[in-house]
């Protein structure tokens, strides 16, 4: 039994790397052809029906200003109805025809259930689901005092991205439309003191690319991967270690140290633009995509420069690790955060 397993660790590697060195120059120009031509066959999105979780604040907002402004018809769903109300207002004024607001907790079925009924008997069919609502957690792995807790954070991403495309897939697969799944760098990439969070995205990740392969081309799916992004997360909402929801731009700067934060209206346009290009993988900004490759490539030293960078060491406050002294010494926030994001500086 155990020979098959020898014969194979001595056979398939070579084959598999010859193999490889002969496709990847044609398999690259068949990419490169095909991503023009997709350049040429935008999505129109004129009366389409796009359902955006997650719509009261940060990307779900202004994912719903991009599909407005395309004239998609807009389902938008959060649990602060008030600011959904005000979303929906503005959506109109950038060109969508009509908009459907429904409150809702993406964390329980039956919520996601009657949504996107809500979706379909309003509208009569529906284009995008786009899974966006999210909650971040600001804590190590050995800060967890209750281990159930971080299990709600599971709840909101992970499940609560799974539980809209169940109800929605039937739907998608009428109108042959998309599922958009907003993931994370963290999803692939190291979060220290948001392992929960990184967890979250990465099973996200997983589901989603694995129900790519059994939905064949019947629904697209685009899995986007934001770095950090002006938003309510990353203005220092997050949900701490005793299950609350709290705001801190000091744990905040912690966690996102020297790393340049994205404008949210060039992130939603970006998204948008990609989704309707047919692009599987959306990674945005887009030159944390090489990071990718250091990570497969030399994930140690990765590994590494994440620890020096965020990781405090014994005896020092959880704040005062490498990445945010730095920021805080050369004043650097001014001018890699937006304003709207840098409350403390808006204070000073
Ligand atoms: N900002 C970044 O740097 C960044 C980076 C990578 C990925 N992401 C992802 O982007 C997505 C949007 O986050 P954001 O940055 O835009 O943060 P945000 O401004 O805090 O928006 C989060 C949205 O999710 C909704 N939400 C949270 N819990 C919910 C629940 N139980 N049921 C229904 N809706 C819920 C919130 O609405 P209510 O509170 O009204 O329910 C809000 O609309 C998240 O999935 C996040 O993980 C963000």
């Amino acid at each position: 039994m155990e020979l098959i397993h020898v014969i194979m660790d001595l056979v398939v590697p070579p084959i598999i790397l010859v193999g490889l060195l002969i496709i990847i120059p044609p398999y690259l120009i068949y990419k490169f052809v095909s991503f023009i031509l997709r350049s040429f066959s935008i999505e129109d999105l004129t009366g389409k029906v796009v359902l955006i979780t997650g719509a009261s604040s940060g990307i779900g907002e202004y994912l719903a200003y991009a599909y407005a402004k395309r004239g998609a018809r807009l389902v938008l769903v959060a649990r602060r109805e008030k600011r959904l109300r005000e979303v929906a207002e503005k959506a109109r004024g950038f060109g969508s025809p009509d908009v459907l607001v429904s409150s809702a907790d993406v964390s329980k079925v039956e919520d996601c259930k009657r949504f996107v009924e809500e979706a379909v008997h309003y509208f009569g069919r529906l284009d995008h689901l786009v899974n966006n609502a999210g909650i971040t957690s600001a804590y190590a792995f050995e800060d967890v005092t209750d281990i159930t807790l971080p299990t709600h954070l599971m709840n909101v991403n992970f499940w609560g991205s799974i539980y809209p495309t169940h109800f929605a897939i039937p739907h998608l697969r009428k109108s042959k439309g998309k599922i958009v799944v907003i993931a994370s760098l963290a999803s692939w990439l190291y979060a220290p003191n948001m392992i929960f969070y990184g967890a979250s995205k990465a099973a996200m990740y997983n589901f989603f690319e694995t129900l790519r392969v059994e939905l064949g081309s019947s629904v697209a799916i685009s899995i986007v991967s934001p770095g950090f992004i002006e938003s309510e997360m990353t203005q220092g909402k997050h949900l701490s270690e005793n299950g609350t929801m709290e705001l801190d731009p000091q744990k905040r700067d912690a966690q996102i140290g020297m790393f340049p934060v994205r404008g949210v209206m060039e992130c939603a346009n970006t998204i948008v633009h990609g989704v309707c290009r047919g692009d599987r993988n959306i990674t945005d900004p887009s030159w944390f995509r090489i990071l990718f490759f250091c990570k497969v490539f030399v994930s140690d030293v990765v590994e590494w420069f994440f620890s020096v960078l965020f990781v405090s060491t014994p005896g020092m406050a959880e704040n005062d690790a490498l990445g945010k002294k730095i920021l805080d010494v050369t004043g650097l926030k001014k001018f890699i955060y937006p304003a709207s994001i840098a409350s403390d500086i808006k204070a000073e």
